[in-house]
């Protein structure tokens, strides 16, 4: 894996071939797989659950599933996804009302842990808990669909998060979620991140592939600037 990930979001794929989906997508050149999870009560929106992230790993799927969980209260979730070979699980500090301990449950159950920053959400907890995290996920849009317009805030938020994670000497993921394509991953890159899901921009074209290296033609600017 390069310095940059592409976590591609399945919420944006043909649920009505969502094996096929995900193998085009990995065979584009994908890294992470980007699994979001709603419950029509954290987000006002419904999606799939751990049977479905099962169901992949059955088929064979082996790459890195990246669980986002958009749901209240996050820990039987968290259980259910360690269980079916979630490689990372995000979850919003909201949802939780113990997020150390529901962090210590992900690290305890053998996944990667994460934390999910909505475009108007406060970051400060992040100091606490730098420790326990392998991600920090910034929402570059409120979360809850696909196909929505990204939030240029988020650029700042990223050069702090940034900073902080350069301050410690652990290796944490930072990932910006929403609205990225290949006309803004550079920028988006430029300010701190090293992961990016794209959920419309690569499953709404029609040539997965060139999406990807488009993409990663972009970050190549990045790395030489
Ligand atoms: C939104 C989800 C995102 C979404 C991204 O709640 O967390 O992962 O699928 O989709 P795009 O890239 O289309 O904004
Ligand atoms: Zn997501």
């Amino acid at each position: 894996m390069g310095r940059y990930i592409i976590a591609p979001s399945i919420l944006a794929s043909d649920f009505s071939c969502l094996g096929a989906e995900v193998e085009a997508v990995l065979s584009a050149g994908a890294d992470f797989i980007h699994f979001d999870v709603m419950d029509n009560h954290y987000v006002p929106n419904l999606s799939i659950g751990p049977m479905v992230c099962e169901a992949l790993r059955k088929s064979g799927v082996t790459a890195p599933i990246d669980v986002h969980l958009m749901v209240q209260p996050v820990d039987e979730m968290i259980r259910m996804f360690a269980d079916v070979g979630a490689t990372y699980i995000s979850f919003h500090p909201e949802a939780s009302d113990h997020v150390d301990r529901s962090l210590q449950l992900i690290n305890e159950l053998g996944c990667k842990g994460g934390l999910v920053f909505n475009p108007g959400s406060t970051i400060e907890i992040l100091k606490w808990l730098l420790d326990r995290l392998d991600m920090i996920v910034l929402m570059s849009v409120n979360p809850g669909f696909s196909g929505q317009k990204f939030i240029t805030q988020t650029l700042k938020k990223i050069h702090l998060v940034r900073d902080l994670i350069d301050t410690g000497s652990r290796e944490i993921l930072l990932e910006v979620d929403g609205g990225i394509g290949v006309e803004n991953i550079a920028e988006v890159a430029s300010a701190g991140a090293d992961t990016f899901v794209a959920g419309s921009a690569i499953f709404g074209s029609q040539d997965y592939a060139s999406v990807i290296s488009q993409m990663r033609a972009e970050l190549e600017e990045v790395v030489s600037l």
